[in-house]
C-alpha cells in the first residue's frame, strides 16, 4: 500500500484527489490547519472523512512539515495548500508569498532531508503565464505574472524544478488551467455566478455582482485535473506538464450559459460598468457590474495545450464546458432550495 501525504486536503483539489487515491488503494495523509470552525465540509460532502488520517498542519511552520515526512514517509506528496485567491493576494501579498512560495521550500527541504526518495508533486498555475506571451500556452511558454499569487507560484515552480536538479528529487509541477465543481470555493467566479443565480431565482432581491466580465479563462472539471495530478508522479522521470481544456470562454459566457441551466430567460444590456443582465420574464436585474472586484491588474486571456499531456500521460479530460457550466449550476440549485449551508467568502 502506497502512503500519500496531501497539503491543502480541507481544499477543492485536495478533497477530489484524496478520494481517487483511496479508489486506487492508498493511505491518505491529510495536512490541515487548525481552524475555530469546522473546515472539512468537502471531504465530508465526499463521504471520505472517517477514510483519511487528518494531521495538523501548516506550510508556514517547517517544523511540523519535517516532523510529518519523517513520521509518514510518504511515497509521493502532493502539495495542493496555498493561499490560492488572486484577488485576496492584492490585499495580501507578503503573507500570500510566505505561504505559497517560502512554504514550498519548507515541504522541499522536508523531502530532501527526511524522504528524498518520496514524488512530490507541487501546484504550479496557469496564473504563471499572466500577460500571456503565446497563445496558446505551453510548458515552455515564457512567463510574465500578473498578480503576487502569480510571483509566489513562479518561485515555488522554479524551486521545485531547482530540487530536482540539485538532488536528483522526483519533484514535478503541473501547470494547471481554472478547474472547477460543485465544491469551488464561493469567492471564485464561477461559484460566485452559480450560487447566486441560485439565489436570485430563489427570490433574493440583490443581483450577483461581478467585476471584469471580459476575461477569458480556460475552464475545466476539477475531477478530471487531480487525475493528472497522480498520472505524473508514476512516470519514468519527473517534468512539467500544462493541465487545460485547450478551449477559453468569456466570463459573460459562463454567465449567460448559468443562467440557462437553472431556467431563467434573460437578456444582456448595457455596456462596461453599466452592463446588466435582465431576466426577461420578471424584469429583474439578475447580474450587475461593481467595480469594487475590478483587480489592480488582470489576467485578460488564459488558454493553454494540453498536449504534451495528453501524449506522455495519456491525459485527457472528460468533462465539456458546458456540462461543468450545467452540473455547478444545476447543483447550486438544488443546495439553494434544500437550504444547505454555502459557505460565505470574501470577493
Ligand atoms: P483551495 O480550494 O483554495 O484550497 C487551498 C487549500 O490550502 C485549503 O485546504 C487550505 O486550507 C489550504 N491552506 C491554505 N493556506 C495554508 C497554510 N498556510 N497551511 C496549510 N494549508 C493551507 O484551492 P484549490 O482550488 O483546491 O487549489 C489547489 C492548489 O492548486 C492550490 O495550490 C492552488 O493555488 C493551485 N491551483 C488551483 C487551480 C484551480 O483552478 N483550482 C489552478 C491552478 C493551480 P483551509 O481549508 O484551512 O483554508
Ligand atoms: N473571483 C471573482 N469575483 N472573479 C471575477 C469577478 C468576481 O466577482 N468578476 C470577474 N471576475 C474575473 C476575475 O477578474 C478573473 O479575470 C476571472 O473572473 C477568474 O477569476 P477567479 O475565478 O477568481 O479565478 P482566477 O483565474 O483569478 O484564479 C484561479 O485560477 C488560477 C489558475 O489560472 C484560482 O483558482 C487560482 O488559484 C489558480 O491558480
Amino acid at each position: 500500500m502506497k502512503t500519500a501525504f496531501i497539503t491543502g486536503i480541507t481544499g477543492q483539489d485536495g478533497a477530489y484527489l484524496a478520494e481517487h487515491l483511496l479508489n486506487n488503494g492508498y493511505r491518505v495523509i491529510g495536512g490541515v490547519r487548525r481552524s475555530s470552525a469546522a473546515n472539512t465540509w468537502r471531504i465530508e460532502e465526499l463521504g471520505i472523512l472517517d477514510r483519511v488520517e487528518l494531521v495538523a498542519f501548516d506550510l508556514l511552520d517547517p517544523h511540523i512539515t519535517s516532523s510529518i515526512i519523517r513520521k509518514y514517509q510518504p511515497d509521493e506528496v502532493y502539495n495542493l495548500a496555498a493561499q490560492s485567491f488572486v484577488g485576496t493576494s492584492f490585499d495580501q501579498p507578503a503573507y500570500t508569498l510566505k505561504v505559497d512560495a517560502l512554504g514550498v521550500v519548507y515541504l522541499l527541504e522536508a523531502i530532501r532531508t527526511e524522504k528524498p526518495d518520496a514524488r512530490f508533486y507541487q501546484a504550479s498555475t496557469s496564473e504563471m503565464f499572466g500577460l500571456v506571451q503565446a497563445v496558446p500556452q505551453r510548458e515552455d511558454t515564457p512567463f510574465y505574472p500578473r498578480s503576487p499569487y502569480g510571483a509566489a507560484k513562479l518561485a515555488a515552480h522554479w524551486m521545485t524544478i531547482n530540487y530536482r536538479e540539485s538532488y536528483d528529487m522526483y519533484a514535478c509541477s503541473g501547470i494547471l488551467f481554472n478547474h472547477e465543481s460543485p465544491l469551488r470555493g464561493p469567492e471564485f467566479v464561477t461559484r460566485k455566478i452559480t450560487i447566486g443565480l441560485a439565489e436570485v431565482l430563489e427570490g433574493r432581491e440583490a443581483p450577483v455582482q461581478l467585476g471584469n466580465m471580459d476575461a477569458k479563462r480556460d475552464w475545466g472539471f476539477a475531477g478530471d485535473y487531480i487525475k493528472g495530478m497522480h498520472l505524473m508522479l508514476q512516470q519514468d522521470k519527473a517534468d512539467e506538464y500544462v493541465l487545460s481544456t485547450g478551449e477559453t470562454y468569456e466570463v459573460r459566457e459562463f454567465v449567460t450559459r448559468a443562467a440557462q441551466a437553472i431556467g431563467f430567460d434573460a437578456e444582456w444590456e448595457g455596456s462596461e460598468i453599466d452592463e446588466k443582465l435582465r431576466d426577461k420574464k420578471t424584469g429583474k436585474v439578475i447580474v450587475e457590474v461593481n467595480p469594487e472586484f475590478f483587480r489592480p491588474c488582470e489576467v485578460d486571456l488564459l488558454i493553454g495545450s494540453p498536449a504534451k499531456a495528453e501524449k506522455n500521460l495519456g491525459w485527457k479530460r472528460d468533462v465539456s464546458f458546458a456540462q461543468l457550466v450545467t452540473m455547478m449550476a444545476e447543483q447550486d440549485l438544488e443546495r439553494v432550495r434544500a437550504g444547505k449551508p454555502l459557505y460565505n467568502a470574501i470577493g
